[in-house]
């Protein structure tokens, strides 16, 4: 089953029990976020949430509706994700690609068949224009847009599908990129430097002309779906939600601008955006777990807000995972499969940890045939669409189940070799990273876990943990060495794979108190100099407040907070890996984001 606009996916997900009300009176500011928060981490993402009562609203609110494995199959009318990714591959297998440019259209190929176009809805009033203020009678405070964190700039529209064109081409693009409220009809425009909505705007700067863009909020699961999913500029977002949905998006006209949008959304925002000017937008917590610093963008100016008559305001809540979005993201890790190996065949499967949120890591398992082929695929990926953001990625065999972390692991402390398995390039970063000292640009690290093939130097692991010195004995570890006084900084220790003493790398986790003359540098040089260290040759670094007990934690800061170029310290067989803050100790001077709490 799927639906033709929100409420019907309410509906379903009411008559399944995944939609939880909640009657009482909340308020948008922070205390929607609270339970959806609580919600989302609760065991197996929870249920959706419906906030009926909404303080200082007359619009209910609706969060966390993707949330969970069910609802997000749900939202296709499928059951499991695979599904969609099945009618891709059989779309794919029944019109091989002939050539280059065939595998670079597969994409629009596979889904543009003429029945998933959309449509225009032949009625006088469309849904989403039951309702329609222009000129004075807009006002965005009316909405019951959130504050999702305590130190946000202010509310934040979350789940936007925003419509703009190319001036050169006339093709459309729907994005999702986070909206702040500036006043009563002005928002920010958070279409980050490599989306393309800022490629299109940049098109209208060149050009010195008014960009016109649509938003929608709360449309069709699929539609609203499509919005984040990363398809290649200049197709169509509306043909995949069309292709998801089995049938094609409604669209109507705007009323102020000439843009289309769904038929059938609950909110339109008509506007536009004037080149060159701009504001200072953010901070926001965003889907690092952190707050994303505050920057300049567009500013957008409302001409016509349009509604449903009732309508049904959507939000999502994003933080640390997991979370709403990372249900989405899956979607489009299993979508986007088959279209990746169209470009690489020799691509098994993927997988995107939850703690890498999105563009920090992800493993690949792969059917290698010659040298290089690891690295190969590592070039290719990191030259891919917004896998290029990817800052690592780790590739295994095909018989390596890279969506178990078990299997990863296993590979890592049994054959993986510091010295010759690591690649270190640099290259477009995510605009969320925070741990380059350069926004936008920096290092990125390649992992080859697969077998050395003929043609390829073997590996050189280092000698055996016992043979390496050290007193191995895990409790002792930190005394003796000066490492557990107070004065050294050095706070905790823990062995993170007792259960193999006898593993070719052993790696263990700090945790240390950085000072303003005491970076991660200075922890290293100690660290190789500790003879009791001597049996871990991977030593990973964490901040003093950190549990490094909690392994979810300990991975997520280890993805965020490490740039591979310059936390990674290398001395002989030992490898020392900086996952703390980061500041001018370590010759870092950027600005560090805050993590994300509601103490604030
Ligand atoms: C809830 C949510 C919020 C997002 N916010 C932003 C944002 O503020 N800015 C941005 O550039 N991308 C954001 N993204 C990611 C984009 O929507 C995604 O990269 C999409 O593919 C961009 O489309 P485009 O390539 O057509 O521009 C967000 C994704 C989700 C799921």
């Amino acid at each position: 089953m799927t639906y033709q606009n929100l409420r019907d996916f309410l509906t379903a997900l009411d008559n399944a029990g995944e939609l939880k009300h909640i009657t009482q009176e909340v308020s948008p500011y922070l205390e929607i976020s609270k339970f959806t928060d609580a919600e989302s981490k609760s065991r197996d993402g929870g249920k959706g949430l419906f906030f009926e009562n909404v303080k200082d609203s007359e619009f209910p609110v609706v969060t966390n509706i993707f949330g969970s494995m069910k609802r997000i199959c749900m939202a296709f009318g499928v059951k499991n994700l695979d599904e969609p990714a099945h009618r891709i591959r059989e779309f794919i297998e029944f019109n091989p690609p002939k050539n280059f440019k065939d595998i670079l259209n597969i994409l629009p190929m596979a889904i543009s068949v003429p029945k998933f176009f959309p449509r225009m809805m032949r009625s006088e009033t469309p849904p989403c224009q039951e309702v329609v203020m222009t000129g004075n009678q807009i006002d965005l405070s009316k909405l019951p847009v959130l504050h999702c964190w305590p130190k946000d700039a202010g509310r934040f529209i979350t789940l936007p599908i925003v419509f703009t064109k190319s001036l050169e081409t006339g093709r459309r693009n729907a994005g999702m990129y986070r909206m702040q409220i500036f006043d009563k009809n002005t928002t920010g425009m958070h279409w980050h430097i490599h989306k393309d909505g800022s490629h299109y705007y940049t098109e209208y700067c060149r050009a010195k002309k008014r960009m016109p863009v649509a938003v929608a909020i709360g449309a069709d699961p699929a539609t609203t779906f499509s919005a984040t999913a990363p398809m290649p500029r200049g197709v169509d977002e509306l043909l995949l939600a069309g292709f998801l949905r089995k049938k094609p998006v409604m669209l109507t006209k705007c009323l102020t601008i000439d843009m289309e949008v769904p038929a059938e959304a609950e909110f339109v925002i008509e506007g536009y955006v004037d080149p060159g000017e701009l504001r200072r937008e953010g901070p926001f917590g965003d889907h690092t777990g952190y707050y994303s610093l505050a920057d300049d963008y567009p500013v957008f100016h409302v001409t016509a807000i349009t509604h449903r008559r009732n309508p049904i305001y959507s939000a999502t809540l994003v933080g640390k995972p997991p979370m709403e979005d990372c249900y989405l993201a899956k979607a489009t890790e299993r979508f986007f499969l088959p279209l990746l190996q169209t470009v690489f065949p020799e691509i098994r499967d993927y997988w995107l940890p939850w703690e890498g949120v999105f563009h920090n890591i992800v493993a690949v398992s792969i059917d290698k045939e010659y040298p290089g082929h690891a690295q190969k695929i590592m070039s290719g990926l990191w030259g891919q669409g917004q896998m290029s953001f990817c800052k690592a990625i780790v590739i295994a065999d095909k018989e390596v189940n890279v969506r178990n972390p078990d299997e990863i692991i296993e590979k890592l402390l049994h054959s993986f070799d510091i010295s010759s398995d690591i690649t270190i390039t640099k290259g477009v970063l995510d605009v969320l990273d925070h741990s380059s000292p350069f926004p936008n640009y920096g290092h990125k690290i390649g992992i080859d876990l697969t077998k050395r093939c003929k043609g390829e130097p073997p590996r050189t692991p280092p000698p055996a943990p016992k043979r390496r010195g050290g007193n191995n004995n895990d409790s002792h570890l930190l005394s003796g060495e000066g490492l557990g006084e107070r004065s050294t900084g050095v706070i905790a220790f823990r062995n993170l794979f007792p259960e193999y003493p006898e593993s070719i790398n052993r790696i263990s986790a700090l945790s240390v108190e950085k000072t303003a003359n005491r970076g991660g540098k200075d922890f290293a040089e100690k660290i190789f100099a500790a003879s009791s260290l001597k049996p871990f040759n991977i030593i990973i670094l964490y901040d003093k407040d950190i549990d490094i007990e909690n392994n979810s934690l300990i991975l997520w800061k280890l993805f965020n907070n490490t740039d591979p170029g310059r936390d990674m310290i290398f001395q002989g067989h030992q490898l020392v890996i900086d996952a703390c803050k980061k500041g001018l100790m370590d010759g870092h001077e950027r600005e560090w984001p805050d993590d994300l709490s509601f103490e604030a």
